[in-house]
């Protein structure tokens, strides 16, 4: 970058800060005393303090100075139910009896149980109910946030998902990437009949949701609890024909298979992985795959298996971490713990776990040409940190050092620290 560089004018000039950038592999893309100019929404200038022009304040219709703390960009969250009615204390007590997950699925609760509720839930309330996750999320640094559906599991409830998906990315300073994930669980009135309800995913749902352009994307949740590799590759072959991108919850609670598969439709990511073979990380590799982490489901479900991130890291697969925000395997909101808990528990490092949260999950949602890292041309969606160095974001447990979201270039979320000296 040159001094010429410079625009005439910015809309606002970030001066006293650092920068984690996660623009290059050197950890963070650290830019110490650095400065950062917004125009029209995008990042137009950014560099340490010492090459900002002299004339830049001049330039800049507003300046924010920060002293010292740190800006990261915006977390992106790839991988949530954020959208959902009621919770599962109940079974989480249960569990804690000595039930297990799978046991408490193949008994009718489980998705099932949140299926009901959704059913149930007006749209206003399960709009209600879903934006005060959001809230929570916007305050934490998040500025983009992929939702799933699939606790409906009939044309209408998997709909109304989706359009309170649209709404809150309406409603919030967030972009949210709707998936569709309608081949989630059996509902119950296709017991004993798998195919049929496959049918019903294929002839009807994909075609309703593609026409709406209620989603992005069709994921599916290929396990020995839910669906075959032949039925979720159903579901992949009619994604396709309609234009849609897939994802995968692949190989978390058994080997099935499922990220060979994804790899082979070119899935954007294939999520949770804790099964994952070599074989499925060498399909994932070739196909550009993206691996999503999701400690939060790990840890809550008692897992003891892990996914094999040497693996993913000497196949050189990009690793993004998300919260899996959902009632029933991870009960949480919070970036900020998942990446603890992706360095404690699976073994990443600390630059690992942000970038998981920035320039990998963006990929996972094919929009890294826009987001996920600080760059001139990008989107000036960031969040600045209380912090005094990055690897402080993954070292705490609970807490939010949060001190402001910024999306397109406006203060969208102040928080004061929480976080104790
Ligand atoms: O990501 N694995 C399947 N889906 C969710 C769990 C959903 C639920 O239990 O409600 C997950 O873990
Ligand atoms: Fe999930």
């Amino acid at each position: 970058m040159t001094l010429s560089d410079f625009p005439a004018m910015v809309d606002t000039l970030w001066l006293d800060i650092h920068l984690a950038t996660l623009a290059d592999q050197t950890p963070y893309g650290i830019i110490e005393k650095g400065a950062m100019a917004v125009e029209n929404g995008r990042i137009v200038w950014l560099g340490s303090i010492e090459t900002l022009p002299a004339d830049a304040l001049t330039k800049a219709r507003s300046v924010n100075r920060l002293d010292n703390a740190w800006v990261t960009p915006g977390l992106i969250d790839c991988h949530t139910h954020l959208v959902h009615a009621g919770n599962r204390a109940r079974e989480f007590e249960m569990r804690l009896n000595g039930a297990t997950y799978e046991e408490i699925a193949r008994g009718g609760g489980g998705i099932i149980s949140t299926v009901t509720a959704v059913r149930n839930a007006l749209e206003a309330d399960l709009y209600e109910q879903s934006a005060g996750r959001l809230k929570a999320m916007l305050a934490e640094g998040v500025t983009a946030v992929e939702i799933k559906s699939g606790y409906g599991l009939d044309t209408e409830n998997e709909l109304k998902m989706l359009r309170v998906a649209r709404q809150l990315g309406r409603e919030f300073p967030i972009t949210v990437m709707a998936t569709f994930l309608g081949a989630h669980a059996l509902p119950p009135e296709y017991t004993g009949r798998p195919d049929a309800y496959i049918d019903l995913v294929v002839d009807e749902m994909i075609p309703a949701v593609a026409a709406k352009g209620l989603a992005t994307a069709v994921d599916a949740f290929c396990e020995r609890i839910a669906f075959t590799p032949a039925q979720t590759e159903r579901v992949f072959t009619a994604a396709r024909q309609h234009g849609l991108r897939v994802k995968l919850h692949a190989e978390q609670l058994s080997d099935s298979n499922g990220a060979s598969l994804a790899a082979r439709f070119g899935a954007l990511s294939a999520d949770h992985l804790e099964h994952l073979s070599a074989t499925g990380a060498a399909a994932m590799a070739a196909a550009g795959t993206v691996a999503v982490l999701l400690p939060g489901a790990f840890y809550f479900l008692k897992e003891t298996c892990k996914p094999p991130v040497d693996l993913l890291r000497g196949q050189g697969i990009p690793m993004a971490l998300s919260t899996d925000c959902n009632p029933g395997t991870s009960p949480t909101t919070s970036p900020l713990l998942m990446m603890n808990m992706a360095c404690v528990n699976f073994g990443l490092t600390p630059a690992e776990a942000l970038a998981g949260f920035t320039v990998n999950a963006a990929r996972a949602l094919d929009m890294q040409d826009q987001w996920g890292i600080l760059e001139v041309g990008k989107q000036a969606d960031f969040a600045v940190w209380d912090i005094e160095e990055p690897a402080e974001l993954a070292y705490r447990m609970g807490g939010n050092p949060c001190r402001m979201t910024v999306k397109g270039g406006e203060i969208v979320s102040r928080l004061s620290s929480t976080a104790p000296g």
